[in-house]
């Protein structure tokens, strides 16, 4: 997947004095902080590949089919209660039908809720054997007769075995539905499906799988819906030397011989009551370490020489801490009897939460400290912090349906935080909510075509809707609203409220509002009830602008938008105002919490006389930006703000620094003389600034000037000018910080002395393969910059250290880094590669061509490649129109992305439907954008150069 993406809005002459000089300024000293931390954040979590966009606003009927088995929802007549599963996955291929195969028997036991004589359920790609000539046999349970099969058929569509009875089952009657079936394992990241890689030169297979969200009916007939929990006893057939692995412990290992074929039959402790999508099932000769005597039930599994090289420690090290952080968070203890997690090769996903056996992509959980750079480190620790959360919270108690997502998800993504500073206390890594989340769904959420948090769950029925709802809007939106909330509880309060909602509902399912109950109950007093304020943030799109008038102590909001002329379509229950919660300083001193709630417009309901303030006292709103909003204020209180930064700035906590930062790139003001002040300030103070967290909230912001100018004359003159200026500083900073981060920062600017160097370096790396010279937190600069500069000797080069990596982290910086080349045909070749799962892992197809499409001369290649093959790709297109368009900010551009819509309406764009018009929303912004930035910062820069 590709970088994460920074819009930013008109900023109409901001650009101006942001111009070179204060550019170099801030790209060198974001670089020093950056600890490659792009390159590593971007990976989703979780089941289903993150999309970086927001949901379908199609609907999958529009006339109600009449017979159940055209409906994509489960008829509500019968409820399975457990299951007796059988699989036997083939790690060579099967002589007769050329495929790798799995087979398999199932039998459900499930209870009839209301007379029918029907039985619908999920059964996608599997080869039935016919038991008496039906798909399947049916056996009354408890003195109960089982009718007759009348008939049976698999319905293709909606993914079903359907069966119907010549009698009527009864309700309240038990029933066991057998079944033996063959599947193919194949490597499509699916239900059940194999992973390969090599070792000590010979070819490996693993089988695994994935069932979020609705691959669980690839792996066994079953029903396939969150609320449909049942108990699941697991038996695993798996060749001789070989181990199985499944949700709960292994309770028997024997060997037998099956039709002349030496085996090993595992079988597992029954489950706790879950749902079909946490499963899992895998088989491997991979090895484990296991945590120290309090935490003998916790185990890293992966590769064998993974193992022996130490690289499962860290996520050892800081399971056990988080899992009892989780305890005590929860007032619930772990509430299975072991936890693996283990590191796949093949994963699509960053990493999946299955209950007791939690799988990862090798760069999420695998970490080398010799070989790694700090931000694989990271990634380790925020990844391992946001499964283990759903250990609880997810999987003991689930959400009845996949339109609730955004609660699952976003409550993992913010409650990892709090794992992860557990774990590793001195990070600091609660702050990064601010860049990972928060700023990051202010872009998307700020165009028209963005949707709200929660939808109506009739609006989500088919696979391809269920797989839209896994985007930024659920995950970071989701953590950003309820970090909110938690905020406005406090801590405690909103702890005691998810203990209490946990116990009640635990190995069950729910609704987002019983979750608003339970905290309701706990509440301390609030002016309204967590149902009104909370529904405001979920059931509309988009988020305000809360404006205050420190001279009159009038705050007003408005809904804020990339594009303030863009027309807002969707309907709100609310008209865009939201009840927001604002907590505020004066004079450095927090004072209480005012409760916002109001239509645009001012009248004196809306005056909070305490924020009036004069002289050079200043008020400060949305403190550590724990609400979900940006907050714009009169000139003198934005001056006395600034004043204080340039001065003082450690009085401004930190998180609203950066804010600061973002509010001045993306806020919309009318006085021009007063952005260019403002922007000046900014920059003063940013010299000063050494934290981490507002350099790179400038750094994102500026990311948009690049991407916009890259290709104009502005970008030229702009480099020239931040060369000259680099060399200066080049000198500066390395007195002040170590030289590894100067070389970082001179590389970025592209200065020759950098260029030389990296290639060297690079060079010495290739006269002896086997002794990497460079340091580990600059790889990915200096790869980049000594593929850009080189040519075919040094990709090449490249690719073969690519191909011969046996460390995951160091294989990905490789493949960021061959999108770097200049030479066309390097690219297209590479292009071509990335569909070649040979030399391109599927899991990682996306990103590299989103890697190339970000290299300015690979875009133009990388959109071609992509409207040429559109249809037939094995891609996910969300993520790839995004990577794409990034820079699109011309007519013909826009004309030829309306015309790719119009030349596929009729094949459609599946789960990409929403990605696409956002892209198109997106590039008018940038078209007018760039219509009206690009003549002053021209004309600014032509005055800069003499
Ligand atoms: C599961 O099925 C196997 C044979 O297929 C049988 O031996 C075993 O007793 C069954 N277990 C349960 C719990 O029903
Ligand atoms: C399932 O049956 C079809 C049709 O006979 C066959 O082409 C396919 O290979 C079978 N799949 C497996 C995994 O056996
Ligand atoms: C099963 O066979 C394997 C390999 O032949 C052997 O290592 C293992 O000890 C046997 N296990 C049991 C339970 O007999
Ligand atoms: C894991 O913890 C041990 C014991 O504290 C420590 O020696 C080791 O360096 C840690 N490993 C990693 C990779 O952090
Ligand atoms: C699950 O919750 C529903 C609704 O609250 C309740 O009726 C049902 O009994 C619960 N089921 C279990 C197994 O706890």
């Amino acid at each position: 997947m590709a970088k994460g993406f920074y819009i930013s809005k008109n900023m109409g002459l901001a650009g101006l004095l942001m111009g070179a000089v204060a550019v170099v300024i801030i790209i060198a000293l974001a670089a020093v902080y950056d600890k490659e931390k792009t390159k590593n954040q971007n990976k989703p979590v979780d089941g289903v590949a993150m999309l970086t966009t927001a949901s379908p606003t199609t609907s999958s009927t529009l006339s109600t089919p009449k017979d159940p088995w055209e409906h994509y929802r489960l008829p509500d007549s019968l409820s399975p209660v457990s299951y007796n599963i059988t699989l036997w996955p083939r790690l060579v291929v099967n002589a007769s039908t050329g495929l790798y195969i799995f087979t398999g028997q199932s039998a459900v036991v499930f209870q009839c809720k209301k007379d029918t004589d029907l039985i619908v359920i999920h059964c996608n790609k599997l080869n039935l054997t016919l038991l008496n000539g039906h798909h399947a046999r049916l056996t009354g349970l408890d003195g109960a007769t089982a009718p007759t099969v009348k008939t049976s058929w698999l319905q293709v569509k909606t993914e079903y075995l359907v069966i119907q009875l010549n009698g009527k089952l009864t309700a309240g009657k038990s029933y066991r539905l057998s079944t033996d079936f063959q599947g193919e394992l194949a490597d499509d990241l699916k239900g059940f499906y194999r992973s390969e890689y090599t070792e000590d030169g010979g070819k490996k297979v693993v089988a695994t799988s994935q069932m979020q969200a609705t691959f669980a009916r690839k792996a066994f007939p079953c029903f396939d819906e969150p609320a449909m929990k049942a108990v699941f006893h697991i038996t695993l057939i798996h060749q001789r030397g070989t181990v199985a692995l499944s949700n709960g412990r292994d309770v028997e290992t024997v060997n037998s011989t099956i039709d002349g074929t030496e085996v090993t039959m595992t079988r597992f402790e029954p489950t706790k009551r879950m749902s079909t999508y946490l499963l899992a099932f895998i088989v491997s000769d991979f090895d484990h370490i296991t945590g120290s005597i309090e935490n003998n039930n916790v185990r890293i599994w992966a590769r064998r020489k993974a193992i022996a090289e130490g690289h499962g420690n860290y996520a050892l090290n800081v399971t056990g801490p988080m899992l009892n952080f989780f305890e005590r968070y929860y007032n619930a203890s772990y509430p299975l009897s072991k936890s693996d997690q283990i590191a796949l090769p093949d994963f699509n996903a960053g990493a999946m939460e299955n209950w007791g056996l939690i799988t990862y992509r090798e760069t999420a959980l695998l970490y080398d400290p010799a070989i790694s750079s700090v931000g694989n480190k990271e990634r380790v620790l925020t990844v391992v912090a946001h499964e283990l959360a759903h250990m609880w919270f997810g999987n003991l108690v689930t959400l009845r349906w996949w339109n609730d997502l955004w609660l699952n998800e976003g409550f993992a993504s913010y409650v990892e935080y709090l794992g992860a500073d557990y774990a590793e206390p001195t990070w600091n890594i609660k702050e990064q909510t601010i860049l990972n989340d928060v700023h990051k769904v202010f872009a998307v959420d700020a165009l028209a075509s963005s949707h709200p948090l929660s939808r109506k769950e009739e609006e989500v029925n088919q696979p391809d809707e269920i797989s839209e709802m896994f985007n930024t809007i659920s995950y970071s939106k989701g953590a950003a609203v309820l970090r909110m909330l938690s905020e406005f509880l406090t801590e405690p309060v909103f702890a005691r409220g998810l203990s209490s909602y946990l116990n009640e509902f635990a190995f069950n399912n729910t609704v987002y509002s019983d979750l608003w109950d339970h905290l309701q109950k706990v509440r301390m007093s609030l002016p309204h009830t967590v149902h009104d304020i909370m529904n405001r943030w979920i059931l509309q799109m988009g988020f305000p602008v809360v404006t205050i008038d420190t001279a009159t102590g009038h705050i007003t909001q408005k809904h804020f938008l990339l594009d303030p002329d863009s027309v807002v379509d969707r309907p709100s229950p609310y008209n865009y105002t939201w009840l927001v919660p604002i907590k505020w300083m004066k004079g450095g001193v927090e004072r209480e919490q005012h409760w916002l709630l109001q239509e645009t417009g001012i009248s004196n309901a809306n005056r909070h006389p305490p924020m009036t303030t004069a002289g050079s006292e200043w008020v400060l709103a949305n403190l550590n930006v724990s609400g979900y909003y940006r907050v714009n204020y009169d000139m003198d209180n934005w001056e006395r703000l600034l004043n204080q930064l340039t001065t003082d700035h450690t009085v401004i906590p930190l998180i609203n620094r950066a804010q600061i930062v973002d509010d001045a790139f993306n806020l919309e003001r009318d006085s021009v003389p007063w952005e260019s002040v403002l922007i000046l300030y900014i920059t003063r103070y940013l010299s000063q600034e050494r934290d981490y967290i507002p350099w790179e909230s400038a750094l994102r912001n500026l990311n948009y000037y690049i991407l916009m100018f890259d290709r104009g004359q502005a970008y030229g003159v702009l480099q020239v000018v931040s060369r000259s200026t680099a060399l200066s500083l080049l000198s500066l900073l390395s007195l002040r910080y170590n030289q590894i981060n100067a070389i970082s920062f001179a590389c970025r600017m592209g200065v020759e002395r950098c260029r030389v160097l990296t290639s060297d370096w690079f060079r010495e790396w290739m006269l002896n393969p086997d002794h990497n010279p460079i340091h580990p937190n600059l790889k990915t600069t200096v790869y980049c910059n000594a593929i850009a500069a080189g040519g075919v000797a040094e990709w090449d080069f490249a690719w073969q250290m690519f191909k011969n990596a046996t460390v995951a982290t160091e294989a990905a910086k490789l493949r960021s880094s061959l999108a770097c080349t200049k030479v066309p045909w390097l690219l297209n070749r590479y292009l071509d590669y990335s569909l070649d799962p040979a030399k391109i892992r599927k899991q990682d197809c996306t990103s590299t061509i989103n890697y190339i499409a970000g290299n300015v001369v690979g875009m133009p290649l990388a959109w071609d490649f992509i409207r040429a093959r559109y249809g037939g790709g094995s891609f996910s297109f969300s993520n790839l129109i995004n990577g794409v368009t990034r820079r699109f900010s011309t007519e013909f551009e826009l004309k030829q992305l309306k015309q790719f819509k119009e030349d596929n309406a009729r094949v459609g764009f599946g789960s990409g439907t929403l990605a696409l018009e956002q892209a198109i929303e997106r590039t008018t912004a940038n078209i007018k954008w760039v219509a009206e930035n690009q003549e002053p910062v021209m004309k600014w820069l032509a005055n800069e150069c003499t």
